[in-house]
């Protein structure tokens, strides 16, 4: 287990909300690896100095991204055209500068975004450590270098390639246990008029829907506009601009800039006060958080035991890293949820972490006759549910847990 995660300040971190022992979120695993199956203690503390959420231990991050990695970008329609969007917002923005601009993406993974830069011939570069991924990714024409992003690559990258205008990062920053190491390397690459761009599922979301399940692994902050501002002011840069996003269940994309280089948005201004009205700055709304955590999982397991009693076929859809947390938290075997089906074609065949569930194929479900289905993969509903009338019309119901557990 990692020691060495990232403390923003130097005041120690209250732990406000412990998980127990976990598995990997992404660690899908054959039954021939059963016995290697590896477990850290997860819990989440808040220091209220740096106003950072975030894991108090970490697995060292070569456990977790390796060439079996098992997340793929492109799986997602909706998020193929919202990279695509993020895309044509940077191409419109002013922050590509002279005839030759330079973008670098921070977790580049298959290429989803950088692509699109890639097709307009503009200099790029993707950082992916996950070989297999980055593999995809130089399919895709993206230029690649597999390794983990440090103030000392920043530097190479400096010395090979010059300083960058945008340097990008989506659902990366927050994977990052030396942030201060990133944030460094980011200050120096990037030109006097550059500007950083990155999104992550954004704390106000998680807290507001009790989805606890953001928590695993590989997300170690949990990014708040408050938290952004006091973690780049550390080498003068300000944060200028906040988006909300619809993605990963309620994101934001932050823009940072060097000191001065720009005004600073009414949108940060607003935001930042509804943070402090929403109390994202006191510890005691991270123990009322743990408090309804704990509620959602009493109410889950009520409601699948209850199913199970009345002899109902209950599935999950979206062999989501989330769902490795509510499955491991709330204790939920193959007895309650007897499959996961999901289209990734690495995580078919495969058991769930920890409780070992079975993902099957998508079309397995398609020709099952399921009374009840868990929508682990919730941040997707809306293309869910576009494509999913049958199992409706043939009397299934959903079973989700955000913002409070339910049939819908
Ligand atoms: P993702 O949104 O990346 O969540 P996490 O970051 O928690 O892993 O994962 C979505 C998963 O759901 C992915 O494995 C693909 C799967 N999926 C389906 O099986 N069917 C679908 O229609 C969609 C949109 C996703």
């Amino acid at each position: 287990m990692s020691s060495n995660l990232c403390r923003v300040s130097g005041k120690p971190l209250v732990t406000v909300l412990d998980f127990g022992m976990q598995p990997l979120g992404n660690g899908f695993l054959s039954r021939s690896s059963l016995s290697e199956e590896y477990f850290y203690s997860m819990s989440v503390g808040f220091n209220n100095e740096s106003m950072m959420l975030q894991l108090v231990h970490q697995p060292d991050p070569e456990k977790m991204f390796h060439d079996q990695y098992a997340f793929y970008s492109s799986t997602s329609n909706y998020m193929s055209r919202h990279f695509a969007d993020f895309f044509d917002q940077v191409i419109k923005s002013d922050y590509l500068f002279g005839d030759d601009p330079f973008v670098v993406e921070l977790g580049c993974n298959d290429g989803i975004m950088l692509k699109n830069f890639s097709k307009k011939g503009i200099r790029h570069l993707g950082i992916e450590p996950s070989i297999n991924v980055a593999k995809i990714a130089n399919y895709n024409g993206v230029r690649t270098v597999s390794e983990f992003f440090s103030e000392k690559l920043a530097r190479k990258i400096l010395e090979e390639d010059g300083m960058v205008d945008v340097f990008l990062a989506a659902n990366v920053m927050c994977h990052i246990p030396d942030i201060m190491g990133v944030v460094k390397g980011i200050k120096c690459l990037i030109k006097p008029k550059g500007v950083v761009i990155f999104e992550d599922p954004y704390l106000g979301d998680i807290v507001s829907k009790v989805s606890y399940d953001q928590i695993y692994d590989e997300h170690v902050f949990f990014f708040s506009a408050l938290s952004v501002r006091n973690l780049f002011s550390l080498v003068d840069m300000d944060l200028i601009d906040a988006i909300p996003q619809q993605t990963h269940g309620g994101s934001m994309r932050y823009v940072i800039a060097h000191k001065g280089a720009y005004p600073i948005s009414d949108a940060v201004e607003k935001l930042i006060d509804d943070e402090k009205a929403m109390g994202l700055d006191q510890i005691e709304t991270f123990v009322k958080f743990a408090d309804n955590v704990k509620k959602s999982k009493e109410d889950l397991v009520e409601l699948l035991t209850k199913l199970k009693r009345e002899n109902k076929k209950v599935v999950g859809y979206g062999a989501t890293s989330k769902s490795t947390t509510i499955l491991n938290y709330c204790d939920i075997d193959a007895r309650l949820i007897q499959y996961i089906c999901d289209t990734t074609p690495i995580k078919q065949g495969k058991l769930s972490p920890g409780k070992h569930i079975p993902i099957v194929s998508y079309e397995k479900f398609k020709e099952d006759s399921v009374d009840y289905a868990f929508l682990f993969a919730w941040n997707h509903s809306q293309e869910i549910m576009n494509k999913e009338h049958d199992f409706i019309s043939h009397g299934g119901k959903w079973i989700t847990h955000v913002p409070g557990v339910r049939v819908v």
